[in-house]
């Protein structure tokens, strides 16, 4: 039985040294399946991460072409002749439901296993299917499938999102840049995925343009070309190796970032001592010896704190001068790492959705366990600072979205070994 490989970290190093940050996992993944809906498509500045595998694996079982060669992905789909994508696969990464919109716009049908539960509770799929259903799909459940089909084409529609959801308004996007006629988004998500997203889907000659208060316009056209992409960089790894400095105590440069991103991250890093420096494509952050509590930090849609910062976020308050209040107002559940932060000596009470932390003078080390992606990164950010050895099991949780995360942390000078 092949043993998990696991990160052994010795703490106590300050981070210092310049690292460019990977492309956006956020952001390829639905481009990825936007490739379904043009003949052929290389995507650059593509992230090495295993939910980038996952996608391509998805492609290869509709029958794509997805070869991924030194941080590009070809795509090829003229062989596309599946529609369904079965439940190991869904299972690999929650997000294949993103898959959805582009297969029924391909294909005219698609059949995916109902996305399992994950690690930040249920995350239903409610605005995605009646997004789609205003497009005009028709979804049915058949023994945890979901069964979709369109007769004949797709059709533009206004839709008010409840809630900006970035996955929902990602499925839209996708189904309805091909479909008859015109599509609105009100109340979209307006992260910078969504952008990239729109300037993708607009290279291979879509109709996309989003309004100064984030409406989505959409003019449905016959088909898509091939084009060639390259996504953002990724700001929530880079706002994560800031939080990796910061605990430390060390001063780091990333390149190739875009600093507009972590607008509503980069203050907060402010209030806690850290001094920020922005050039046009890096960001560079020197810590103090002790970080001041960021008092209060509530997870907002964009352009407000991202939910996905939070865990590092509240690694680094766990070693603070005083108290952070964190309200997590995106996912049901997103505080599991908490319980493995307290067990390296770290102060925490969840309340619901509330989260206090009571700083502490220092953390111990100790074997914690990856809980999901974020929460995963957040317990190698505490180990960084704790006194002694920490083990952290479960990293296949972080190499999710962290193209060669203790490479880097290894190049900052940390004391971090994976095997
Ligand atoms: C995307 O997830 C990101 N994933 C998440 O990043 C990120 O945390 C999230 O957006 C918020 O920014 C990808 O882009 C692949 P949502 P998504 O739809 O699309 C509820 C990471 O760590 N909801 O905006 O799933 C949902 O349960 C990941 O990189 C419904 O109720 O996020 C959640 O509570 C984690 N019904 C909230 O909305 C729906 O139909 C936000 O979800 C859809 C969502």
């Amino acid at each position: 039985m092949c043993v998990m490989a696991r990160y052994y970290i010795e703490g106590g190093a300050r981070l210092h040294g310049e690292i460019k940050i990977h492309g956006a996992k956020n952001a390829v993944l639905p481009v990825l399946a936007g490739t379904l809906l043009m003949d052929e498509c290389t995507i650059h500045n593509c992230p090495a991460l295993t939910d980038v595998t996952a996608a391509c694996n998805i492609l290869g079982h509709l029958g794509c072409k997805a070869q991924y060669s030194g941080g590009s992905v070809t795509t090829k789909t003229e062989n596309v002749q599946n529609f369904e994508i079965p439940d190991d696969l869904m299972r690999e990464m929650r997000s294949s439901v993103l898959f959805l919109g582009a297969i029924v716009a391909r294909c005219g049908r698609a059949r995916v296993s109902l996305p399992g539960g994950c690690e930040l509770g249920p995350r239903p799929i409610d605005m995605h299917l009646s997004s789609l259903q205003k497009l005009r799909v028709e979804i049915s459940e058949d023994h945890g499938y979901l069964d979709c089909r369109v007769n004949g084409k797709l059709r533009g529609a206004v839709i008010s999102m409840p809630f900006p959801s970035v996955g929902a308004t990602e499925n839209i996007m996708l189904a309805a840049c091909t479909a008859e006629g015109d599509t609105v988004i009100h109340n979209a998500a307006r992260e910078p995925e969504i952008q990239d997203l729109a300037g993708f889907l607009n290279a291979a000659g879509a109709k996309i343009t989003i309004g100064e208060n984030g409406t989505v316009y959409i003019k449905g056209v016959e088909k898509l070309r091939s084009t060639q992409y390259s996504v953002i960089p990724d700001r929530i790894a880079a706002a994560t190796y800031l939080c990796c400095a910061a605990i430390t105590g060390g001063s780091i440069v990333l390149h190739g970032v875009i600093p507009g991103h972590l607008n509503a991250v980069l203050p907060i890093l402010e209030e806690t001592g850290c001094t920020i420096r922005v050039k046009y494509d890096t960001i560079e952050l020197t810590a103090p010896e002790r970080l001041k509590p960021a008092r209060m930090i509530r997870t907002m849609p964009y352009p407000g704190f991202p939910t996905d910062s939070q865990s590092p976020m509240m690694a680094l308050s766990c070693v603070a001068d005083g108290t952070s209040v964190f309200v997590e107002n995106i996912f049901e559940s997103r505080y599991k790492h908490a319980a493995e932060l307290t067990r390296m000596g770290a102060k925490i009470k969840v309340e619901g959705r509330v989260a206090v932390v009571e700083g502490v003078e220092s953390l111990h080390g100790a074997t914690v366990f990856c809980t999901d992606l974020r929460g995963g990164a957040a317990l190698v950010t505490a180990a960084l600072k704790a006194n002694g050895k920490s083990e952290i099991a479960q990293i296949s949780h972080i190499e999710r979205g962290y193209q060669d995360f203790d490479k880097n942390l290894s190049l900052l000078g940390a004391m971090i070994v994976k095997r």
